[in-house]
């Protein structure tokens, strides 16, 4: 015999507490997300490669090593979605979503692929829960979307997170930034880690990032994106940070604040929690006022978020809701009688009641049990001479043979 087989690394199946957990988090997500008018999208779980290579960056982590990616029977490379900007800007395109009135807001909660390490809070196959607002490049479209993810923090019991915050200016201003950057990291090479010396030229700013001491050292001297935006992005940052304020929102700005993917213009942010431990990063997201450009559509401003799901639920602390409770369990003793059962099911379900029957042949006594495991509140058996409805919390028994008394019961239980 061969041996059974195993979920593959990095992923994991939900089920029992962890599910209720999960529908919890989408109820409460989905109530707050709709009340600000975010509309629920579903995108494919793969796209073409080329979105993500011209959407997310081909010198990111994610395009270069995190991709899962195939060809499909015809030929075509397919990628497993590793995030959902792209697919979202690439959806708006397609559903000419311009000519809606502006922003328009889509929100989602959708699972995504990435080849990563798998640890504690790192998985292979991972949920998010985002929102995305695009056609507009309004500071108070990045302001109301930070506030909407810190109120879903808190809707979620995440406590202690701490929001970093940063402006990376238009690409024009980065790019020179960079050509700086990169001239200050060249001058302190000998200085810097083996892995940011190799990736000077395609991700400096990455060097930011490294706990190696020497490149820190080298860091603390070099020029700042922030001092280097244009009076436009510097009142655009400014103009973000004053609704943070007056909604009383504490953050950090962080001039060293990198997101991994390379859409980002102007506003960047993220919210750490300490209860993650190494994957702190709780949910973060930012400004891609060119991205819709880069995937072939005219300039179109957008701004959005996404937060991981488990880590949500790792950092977070809500009491689970209460599953929906059994109002009626069915049980036979002949199993003539199974049709009967069967038909009342029904019956009691389209009147609005949640209700079992026996499915698995069990004693009457087994039956009972059951039901009281189900935490059923009432039991109808069902008889010979009619149907008995027993209440499962007094113990009190009342024999019903008519159809209208049960209904009756039925309604008031209700
Ligand atoms: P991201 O920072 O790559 O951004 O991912 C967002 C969140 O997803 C992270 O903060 C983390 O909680 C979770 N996450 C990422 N990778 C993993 C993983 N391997 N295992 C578990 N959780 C993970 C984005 O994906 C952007 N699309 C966010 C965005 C939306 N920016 C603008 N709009």
């Amino acid at each position: 015999l061969s041996a059974p087989l195993n979920a593959p690394r990095g992923t994991q199946d939900v089920l029992g507490e962890e599910a209720i957990a999960r529908a919890a988090l989408e109820q409460r997500a989905r109530k707050l997300l709709e009340s600000c008018g975010y509309e629920r999208i579903e995108t494919p779980a793969f796209e073409a490669t080329e979105l993500f290579a011209r959407g997310v960056g081909e010198s990111t982590d994610v395009v270069q090593k995190q991709m899962y990616s195939f060809q499909d029977g015809g030929g075509r490379s397919l990628t497993l979605r590793p995030e959902g900007t792209a697919p979202i800007c690439r959806a708006y395109l397609e559903h000419g979503m311009s000519r809606r009135p502006q922003p328009v807001k889509l929100w989602y909660l959708s699972s995504f692929f990435r080849y990563e390490r798998a640890q504690a809070g790192r998985y292979r196959q991972f949920w998010q829960v985002g929102a995305e607002a695009i056609g507009s490049d309004d500071p108070a479209v990045d302001a109301e979307l930070i506030l909407l993810l810190a109120e879903l923090l808190d809707e979620l019991a995440v406590s202690d997170s701490r929001l970093r915050i940063s402006s990376l200016g238009t690409h024009a201003t980065r790019a020179a930034y960079r050509e700086r950057l990169t001239a200050h990291l060249r001058a302190h090479e000998q200085e810097l880690s083996s892995d940011v010396r190799e990736r000077i030229e395609l991700n400096p700013l990455r060097a930011f990032d490294s706990d190696h001491a020497g490149t820190r050292a080298a860091m603390a001297s070099a020029p700042k994106l922030l001092d280097a935006l244009d009076d436009v992005d510097r009142e655009h940052f400014a103009g973000v940070r004053t609704l943070l304020d007056d909604a009383g929102l504490a953050y950090d700005v962080d001039h060293t604040l990198v997101r991994g993917l390379d859409y980002y213009t102007r506003t960047v942010f993220e919210y750490e929690s300490p209860a993650l431990g190494a994957q702190r990063g709780v949910g973060g997201g930012g400004r891609y006022d060119g991205l819709i450009a880069q995937l072939g559509g005219p300039e179109t401003p957008g701004c959005g978020w996404a937060a991981g799901v488990e880590r949500l639920l790792l950092a977070g602390d809500a009491p689970p809701l209460a599953p929906p409770p059994v109002d009626l369990f069915i049980g036979y003793g002949d199993p003539a009688r199974e049709r009967a059962a069967f038909g009342l099911a029904r019956d009691a379900r389209r009147a609005g009641l949640n209700a079992q029957l026996e499915l698995a042949g069990r004693s009457l006594k087994g039956q009972l049990k059951h039901a009281d495991r189900l935490g059923a509140q009432i039991l109808a058996l069902l008889e010979d001479e009619g149907t008995a409805i027993r209440d499962m919390h007094s113990g009190e028994q009342v024999s019903v043979v008519d159809e209208a008394a049960l209904a009756e019961i039925l309604r008031r239980r209700r």
